[in-house]
């Protein structure tokens, strides 16, 4: 089954407790962008706003880490409640540590990587990890263009687990909305992640329901 996670980035943050009310029933996860204006050029969230948005809703909650040095931040990250990390190739020299410290305390790892950076780089711990994130715009901002050539990365993934007979998730982020879902879907998806598509659609309810459909 394919999963609906909403990125708050790009909800009404002044009303986000509406938000989340008003999406609660569509979408199947929270998606929490944690940016610290040095590995990507904006801030955004921090650990009382993880807990706050715990606090009002049950859908589970990924944690994506844009952050230098996210090691900390793991370690804090250990004590909340949480479905996921998602943490960045590029952010450690020490992604296989990073994934072990999170399954050893029943959080999902996915690993993520930018749009520049090649899948090779990621193959060596795909048999550690729960599922792989697909940046589809570079990370920093809601509301950019998929950028199309993602495709191919979802494919040769799909491919991988196939070929390997592994059962990791795919998950895209960036860009993604109704009119791109179903070629994302078909290329092996199986969590679309969305700002806009979620929290900016007017038609959201109609493409939950499709999408449930299916
Ligand atoms: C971008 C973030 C995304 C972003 C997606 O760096 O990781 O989660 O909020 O927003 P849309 O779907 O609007 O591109
Ligand atoms: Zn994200």
């Amino acid at each position: 089954m394919v999963k609906l996670s909403g990125s708050i980035l790009a909800a009404n943050l002044l009303n986000l407790k509406e938000e989340l009310k008003r999406v609660e029933n569509l979408i199947d996860e929270i998606h929490i962008d944690v940016m610290d204006g040095h590995f990507v050029p904006n801030l955004t969230f921090g650990f009382p706003l993880i807990s706050a948005v715990k606090e009002v809703t049950n859908l589970p909650i990924d944690v994506h880490l844009m952050v230098t040095n996210p090691e900390f931040h793991i370690e804090k990250l250990l004590d909340y409640d949480i479905q996921r990390i998602t943490v960045h190739i590029e952010s450690t020299h020490h992604i296989h540590r990073a994934i072990t410290k999170i399954k050893e305390n029943n959080i999902e790892a996915f690993v993520t990587l930018n749009p520049g950076t090649p899948l090779v780089f990621i193959e060596e711990v795909i048999p550690y990890i729960d599922g792989v994130l697909v940046m589809s715009v570079n990370p920093g901002f809601s509301g950019q263009k998929f950028i199309a050539k993602s495709i191919e990365k979802i494919k040769t993934l799909n491919n991988w687990k196939q070929k390997h007979g592994m059962n990791y998730s795919i998950a895209v982020d960036g860009g993604v909305n109704d009119s791109n879902a179903d070629v994302i879907i078909s290329a092996g998806a199986n969590i679309l992640i969305m700002g806009y598509g979620i929290f900016k659609n007017p038609e959201l309810e109609n493409f939950s329901k499709q999408l449930r459909k299916k």
